[in-house]
């Protein structure tokens, strides 16, 4: 297909190119019937909604599937002092595999002893082998062990993804554990991830969705912490969390397409008409480096239209032609831009690369046969039956493309394989209960969830907590 050839006036202002061809009003139809929603800005409005509500009562029995805690079939001992016993006394030890483990696969990680306070202290977390998939598995219902912090427990929390607070009353959505199919998550602890971290640097670079996960990583992380010794400095692109006593920082940048585009500005990029420049990387990439543990995502910006705006030279030279390139062709091209910067600037030695697949969205609830829903405002727990297909939207292309070029890559990446675990969750959405346009929503735009439920972003605790406990594998697993 020939890219079509359009003009900019000026990186905010309306624009119009020229329909110039039937193509491209076949594309503007077909986007907005395909995908039925719309973004405005990351706070989201949804528009061309399908109406539901005329549709018939559904039997929603599909949902009811059985919950059981520890539905596991391994002979799971979870060795935990259920009478408070001493930190320095615990052991904690998680069955590997329930596949035969041989001694080999069997990794025992056997704490320093801290200078302080716990001497004596030997602490065992068995870790899944490496092969082990952890990205199959299932939901399982499980409020002894989460969530993992608790809402009003972490103040660094931001009024985005405070549901509870906001006003939800159902708080169920934080007791699901993901339980991987042949292995165990390690229990988490703070204390062994901050080890980790001490003298480290751990940074989010990418979207909304991405700072998302690293609200969730802050909560994790400083809930051992005492007041004053932990702080938060938010300047420009850069947010960070910084850990006094162990000299490590949590942080997140914000490069929503990861390359350069005109939606880089951290507070005012709202913009609908967007346009990125896809090899362009360096002048995002040069505040990536000395981190030891980088987590890239990118997904949620290119999802508002079918084609990506792709600038013919450069916003500093004053360019304002663009080509409109197929939404998965930008998005390749855009990988293999940070690909090639990542190979080049990345010393192995030092840091570990984690790429987050897409985050997937709940716009249509009779994706998951619920007629009465609107979108996922009703949602009150997980899609349990998971040999029924499911198919939310969520554009696969991309995740193909990112194992492609992944797989393609001199250093070793991590790719977390959260997305189909995550189209699950249809319940761990914030909905209503956020902030748009940095306002809560009144309790009249609550009443409309058709219009301002958020169904892209979720709340805290929640799904973002497990995404992080698959990091915490990885982190705590080597060095
Ligand atoms: C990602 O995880 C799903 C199961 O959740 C699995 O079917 C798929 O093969 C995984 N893909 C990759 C590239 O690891
Ligand atoms: C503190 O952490 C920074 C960033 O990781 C590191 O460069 C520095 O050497 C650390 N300071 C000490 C005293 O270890
Ligand atoms: C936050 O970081 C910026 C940039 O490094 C610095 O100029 C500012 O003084 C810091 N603010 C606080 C409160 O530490
Ligand atoms: C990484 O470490 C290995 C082994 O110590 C060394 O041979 C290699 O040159 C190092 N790579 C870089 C990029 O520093
Ligand atoms: C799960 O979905 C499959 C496929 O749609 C269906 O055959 C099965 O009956 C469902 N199971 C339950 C418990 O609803």
């Amino acid at each position: 297909m020939h890219p079509l050839r359009r003009k900019v006036s000026s990186y905010t202002a309306a624009m119009k190119p020229r329909k110039n061809n039937n193509l491209s009003v076949f594309v503007v139809v077909f986007s907005v019937f395909l995908f039925g929603f719309f973004m405005y800005n990351e706070d989201v409005k949804s528009i061309a909604e399908f109406p539901f509500s005329s549709t018939p009562k559904f039997d929603t029995t599909v949902n009811d599937g059985v919950v059981e805690i520890n539905s596991r079939t391994t002979t799971t001992i979870v060795v935990e002092s259920k009478t408070e016993k001493t930190e320095e006394e615990q052991t904690i030890e998680l069955p590997v595999s329930k596949t035969e483990k041989t001694e080999e696969e069997e990794q025992l990680i056997e704490l320093p002893v801290p200078a302080v306070e716990e001497t004596e202290e030997e602490q065992l977390i068995e870790l899944p082998s490496e092969e082990c998939n952890l990205y199959d598995g299932n939901w399982v219902y499980d409020d002894s062990t989460h969530p993992l912090y608790k809402e009003d427990e972490c103040e660094f929390l931001t009024a985005q993804v405070t549901c509870m607070r906001n006003g939800r009353k159902d708080s169920r959505y934080q007791n699901w554990r993901w339980q991987p199919k042949d292995c165990n998550l390690p229990k988490f602890r703070a204390k062994l991830l901050l080890e980790k971290l001490r003298n480290k640097r751990l940074m989010f670079v990418g979207d909304s969705l991405n700072r998302n996960q690293w609200e969730s990583m802050v909560c994790l992380a400083q809930s051992i912490i005492p007041p004053g010794r932990k702080s938060l400095n938010k300047t420009g692109s850069l947010s960070i969390f910084r850990i006094e006593d162990y000299n490590a920082t949590v942080e997140f940048y914000w490069a929503p397409f990861l390359v350069e585009s005109n939606s880089d500005d951290p507070n005012m990029h709202s913009i609908l008409n967007r346009i990125i420049m896809p090899g362009s990387i360096k002048k995002h990439g040069k505040n990536w480096k000395n981190v030891d543990y980088l987590v890239f995502n990118t997904y949620i910006w290119w999802m508002n239209t079918f084609t990506m705006k792709v600038l013919r030279g450069s916003f500093e030279k004053g360019a304002t032609e663009y080509d409109e390139v197929d939404r998965p062709v930008a998005y390749a091209r855009v990988l293999r831009t940070w690909a090639k910067w990542v190979d080049k600037n990345i010393n192995p030695n030092r840091t570990t690369v984690f790429f987050s697949s897409m985050s997937p969205l709940h716009i249509k609830s009779l994706d998951w046969n619920n007629p009465d829903g609107i979108k996922c405002a009703k949602e009150t727990s997980p899609i349990l039956n998971t040999s029924m297909p499911l198919n939310v939207g969520t554009d696969w292309r991309l995740f193909y493309a990112a194992t492609d070029v992944i797989r393609s890559m001199k250093l070793p990446v991590h790719f977390l394989n959260i997305t189909s675990l995550s189209e699950y969750r249809k319940d761990a959405h914030t909905s209503v209960y956020t902030i748009r346009q940095g306002k809560m929503l009144t309790d009249e735009q609550k009443a409309d969830p058709n219009t301002f439920a958020d169904c892209i972003h979720w709340c805290l605790p929640g799904l973002p907590d497990t995404w992080n406990e698959f990091l915490y594998t990885r982190i705590i697993s080597r060095s």
